[in-house]
């Protein structure tokens, strides 16, 4: 047991944080329709600036990378102008900040988009399930296009200017969303991923996707430390269907060998369907290990102390707690999150809870 705990100084790349707090990346759909973040989202971060780390909602690469309604994006100059007044306020309270890359692929739909093309994804399989438009209420995901051989370089070049746009815009790094149902991991997945070319099939051509974007994104950012990135092995969500607990956790080892050497900010892991997702993948992880999912206080420190993990991710107590690590610290209650106000446009549950 060491006496490390959630409130102890901790260290990403080049950057200290102040405790080993994560903010998760949370959708939160108060975005303008243009994919411009509003400037309620500037009080929302500087608000939650007592986090080690804040990692954004995740924001669309590219136009054709948004799937849901009222999210944002970081591809066009009035975006990143917007992003620059989040990032400067939240300095300016001394927080930290990586933005995510939530590049949807198949999990879209049309009336949720400000683009005409169609999504994209590994292969043309329309994802099970629906999903919300604020015209049309819940629709059927949209069936994509899979993507040509040959235009996979420009996707992860798409990766590569995001995050030439995020530093620009003052962030301190930046996270690839490969968990949860999205493009990295419809490629990690053979469910989503039947391609036939060397991006599909065995284990290393269906990693090769995650491998070349993040190779992409170190080199656009300058320095490893300032990219991380989000995993969720076997996941039920966004139709994804890694039941084989042996063949996911080989799918993921194979993963993490092949990153480590990249030496990333961080590799932050959620916990999903699998009980010992952390200590199956941990040993293959060299660089800071940030564990989430359904964490308290007392789990989170208990984490910490055995050396299972060096961050925590705290997603919903975040959202109604804006200060949850003064919270920590104080050992005050929290106030319950309203998961009806979690997409809700306006302040309404965004940021009129008030801090301690
Ligand atoms: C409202 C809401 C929106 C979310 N949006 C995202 C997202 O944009 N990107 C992502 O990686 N995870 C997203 N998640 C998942 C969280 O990052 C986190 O992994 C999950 O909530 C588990 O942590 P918790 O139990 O502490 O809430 C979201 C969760 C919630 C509650």
């Amino acid at each position: 047991m060491s006496d490390i705990n959630l409130l102890t100084p901790g260290r990403i790349g080049g950057m200290a944080t102040r405790n080993r707090i994560m903010m998760a990346p949370m959708t939160r759909s108060r975005a303008h329709e243009d994919g411009v973040p509003s400037d309620l989202a500037i009080t929302y971060y500087e608000q939650r600036a007592s986090a080690g780390l804040i990692i954004t909602e995740g924001v669309a690469p590219t136009a054709v990378g948004r799937g849901y309604a009222r999210t944002p994006s970081i591809h066009s100059a009035e975006q990143i102008a917007a992003w620059k007044k989040i990032a400067d306020a939240t300095h300016a309270k001394g927080g930290r900040l990586f933005m995510q890359f939530m590049h949807v692929g198949r999990i879209a739909h049309s009336g949720n988009r400000y683009t005409a093309e169609p999504p994209i994804a590994p292969s043309a399989l329309r994802a099970a399930g629906q999903m919300w438009t604020d015209a049309n209420g819940l629709q059927d995901f949209d069936e994509p296009r899979a993507l040509e051989t040959g235009e996979i370089p420009g996707v992860i070049e798409d990766f590569a200017q995001a995050t030439r746009n995020a530093l620009a815009a003052g962030f301190d790094g930046v996270e690839l969303h490969s968990a949860s149902g999205y493009l990295p991991m419809q490629f990690l997945s053979a469910h989503t991923n039947r391609r036939t070319d060397a991006y599909g099939g065995s284990v290393n051509n269906r990693i090769r996707f995650v491998v070349e974007a993040l190779e992409a994104m170190i080199a656009a950012a300058g320095s490893s430390g300032r990219v991380g990135m989000k995993i969720s092995p076997g996941i039920v969500f966004n139709d994804i269907q890694e039941l084989d607990p042996v063949g996911t956790i080989e799918t993921y080892t194979a993963l993490l060998k092949a990153i480590d050497p990249m030496q990333l900010g961080y590799l932050h892991v959620l916990q999903s369907a699998f009980p010992n997702t952390f200590e199956a993948l941990r040993p293959f992880v060299s660089v800071p290990f940030a564990a989430g999912g359904g964490f308290t206080h007392e789990t989170g420190d208990a984490m910490l102390a055995a050396g299972k993990a060096d961050f925590i991710v705290f997603g919903k107590p975040f959202t109604s707690n804006p200060d949850l690590p003064v919270r920590f610290e104080k050992s005050a209650p929290l106030t319950p999150f309203t998961p009806d106000t979690f997409y809700t446009p306006g302040a309404k549950g965004y940021t009129d809870y008030p801090p301690l």
